[in-house]
């Protein structure tokens, strides 16, 4: 009989857990809190409890070809980067395609995930759910938590001495939806991530004046990237990641390379925003917006805020900014799993314990993983997918973990090896590098491409596997849950890139022409010159 999965949420995380399971043979269910499908990407004009909360405007930063499944491109004429509509459009044709609604209980909210009585032999868990004010209760073989981890706003007042005082209007990010009633007002967004980055600069394009405060700094890049490719995937290639795994060893080495390549757009002391600890490879801002807004005088870059008043804000640097109306606390989120007994899963200073960010170490029986409690370096989409696919063949007993203690020694070793790359911040306790991580779960599963046989079998592919964008698709070439679309969609993935900028027919013939004749005719000349100058 098909082993029972509990699937909690219906996110990406969710829907791809979904999938997973049934490419292997299990029986999924999947209960979801809210009414529809798509979690933090489903924009709703009011913040719900229980789930995460986006603003109108948010764009992915991860483009279309480096976040899509691995056996699913975006359609053609999506855009590279996508506004959340779009996404939730892309993840609504997913779940169509694959047929997974059917698995799913919606309004329905998981209040407990316990250990079944004989646990230790059966690894079971119960299930209790809430409907409609009316509880159930059910018997699985295995739980997936794809329950987020944006929906707790990490709010520090403490820090912030004064707020108590303070007259004008604060809320987190969270509560932000659009940029209208803040017309002609003085605002103060705190923190330098992606959520303050780009509600400070929409707000600066109605208010009277925006000030960002921020106390690390942190590296600004654009979604543009050379050629006018989409930044990840110029960056997220094995030959660069292996070029900077070899030198990262060094800090010095790697403290120059990320000032080099992050410099060069701009120069991040001239604007405030160099990051205090150059070395840290801390979760990049990427906006493209940002720089411009710094030089038209709409965005102030400050310090670290030291104190409030009913007005004002008091700063490290001694500053001090008058008549602040708003404050956007853009500070981030922890998270926790109210529906766990701390015996499971325990969250401390907002990290937790989980083998490779997915398995509590300490089961009996490995039957629960979690999947998306993870930030990588790049999309989540296909990292929370190859999650999936490694949990659901533990549960099927197709992969097995180390012991225990192999896995503790793991979990600490990963640990100090995050601190040494990302630092201690609160917004990096869940921060990965991007290729190693997703060759290490493929790996698990036996679908990590192998590039030297590749080499020898199909040469082009290799080279693309090597110096091309390292994309989801590379996982779905060879191992369990192969993919025949997965060679040619590496192939024609640049297609894919340039369709939905071909919007205005450009006659590319009669250009091509013209500058192969001033060619000839350059090389005409040179030879003349040439001529003549060896005849005088
Ligand atoms: C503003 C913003 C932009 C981002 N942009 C990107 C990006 O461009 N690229 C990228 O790779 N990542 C991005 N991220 C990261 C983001 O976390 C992921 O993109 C992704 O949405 C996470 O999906 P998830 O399914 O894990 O969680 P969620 O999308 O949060 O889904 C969790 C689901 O679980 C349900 N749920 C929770 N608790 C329960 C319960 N007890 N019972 C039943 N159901 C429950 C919720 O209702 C929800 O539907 C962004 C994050 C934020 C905040
Ligand atoms: N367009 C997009 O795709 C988009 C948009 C928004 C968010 N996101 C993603 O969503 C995730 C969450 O982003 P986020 O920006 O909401 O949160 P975040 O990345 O955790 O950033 C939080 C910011 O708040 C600062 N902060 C925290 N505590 C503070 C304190 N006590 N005092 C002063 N500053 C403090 C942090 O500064 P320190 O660095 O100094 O700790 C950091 O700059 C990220 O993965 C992000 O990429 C994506």
């Amino acid at each position: 009989m098909a082993k029972k999965v509990a699937v909690i949420g219906a996110g990406v995380s969710g829907l791809v857990s979904l999938k997973c399971c049934v490419d292997e043979g299990l029986e999924p269910t999947c209960f979801e809190r809210t009414e529809d499908i798509g979690g933090l990407w489903r924009f709703k004009e009011n913040v719900e409890d229980g789930r995460a909360s986006i603003y109108q405007s948010v764009i992915s930063n991860t483009s279309k070809e480096m976040s899509c499944f691995s056996d699913f491109p975006m359609p053609e004429d999506f855009p590279n980067f996508l506004h959340n509509s779009k996404l939730l459009e892309y993840f609504r044709i997913f779940a169509r395609e694959f047929d997974l609604l059917k698995y799913i209980q919606f309004q329905t909210t998981v209040l407990s995930v316990r250990k079944h009585p004989d646990f230790s032999s059966s690894g079971q868990w119960e299930v209790v759910t809430e409907s409609n004010g009316k509880k159930q209760s059910a018997v699985f073989d295995a739980v997936m938590v794809c329950s987020g981890h944006h929906i707790l706003p990490h709010i520090p007042l403490d820090s912030f001495p004064g707020i108590e005082k303070f007259k004008g209007q604060y809320f987190h990010s969270r509560q932000y939806k659009h940029p209208e009633g803040f017309e002609g007002k003085h605002i103060l967004v705190i923190g330098l991530g992606n959520s303050a980055s780009d509600i400070a600069v929409e707000l600066s394009k109605k208010a009277a004046q925006v000030f960002i405060s921020t106390r690390h700094g942190s590296w600004v890049m654009s979604r543009i990237s050379e050629d006018g490719y989409p930044w990840d995937m110029v960056l997220h290639t094995r030959f660069i990641s292996m070029f900077r795994n070899v030198l990262s060893r060094f800090k010095i080495i790697r403290k120059w390379m990320m000032e080099q390549q992050m410099n060069r757009w701009f120069d991040h002391a001239n604007y405030g925003l160099q990051p205090q600890n150059k070395h840290l490879m801390k979760e990049p801002v990427v906006n493209d917006d940002l720089p411009s807004r710094i030089l038209y005088g709409a965005i102030k870059v400050k310090s670290r805020v030291i104190e409030l008043t009913e007005t004002s804000a008091i700063f490290e640097d001694g500053t001090v900014e008058e008549d602040i109306d708003v404050i956007v606390f853009a500070t981030g989120y922890t998270f926790s799993f109210p529906f766990l007994e701390e015996s499971v899963v325990k969250v401390k200073d907002n990290t937790v314990s989980l083998y490779k960010y997915m398995f509590p170490p300490h089961l009996e029986k490995s039957t629960l993983a979690c999947i998306g409690f993870i930030q990588p370096l790049g999309s989540i989409f296909p990292t929370v997918e190859l999650q999936a696919r490694w949990a659901t063949r533990v549960f099927k007993g197709l992969c097995t973990l180390p012991s225990e203690k192999t896995m503790m020694a793991d979990t600490i070793k990963r640990n100090e090896k995050r601190i040494d790359l990302f630092g201690k911040s609160q917004s990096q306790t869940l921060q990965t590098d991007y290729i190693d991580y997703l060759d290490e779960l493929a790996s698990e599963i036996g679908a990590k491409p192998d590039l030297l046989s590749l080499l020898l079998k199909d040469p082009k592919l290799a080279v693309k596997l090597y110096f091309g964008p390292c994309n989801s698709y590379q996982y779905r070439l060879t191992g369990p849950g192969q993919w025949k679309g997965a060679r040619s969609a590496i192939v024609t993935q640049k297609k894919r890139i340039l369709k939905p900028l071909k919007t205005r027919a450009l006659t590319t013939s009669s250009t091509l022409l013209v500058s192969f004749l001033l060619k000839i005719l350059g090389l005409l000349a040179i030879s003349v010159a040439f001529f003549f100058q060896l005849q005088f």
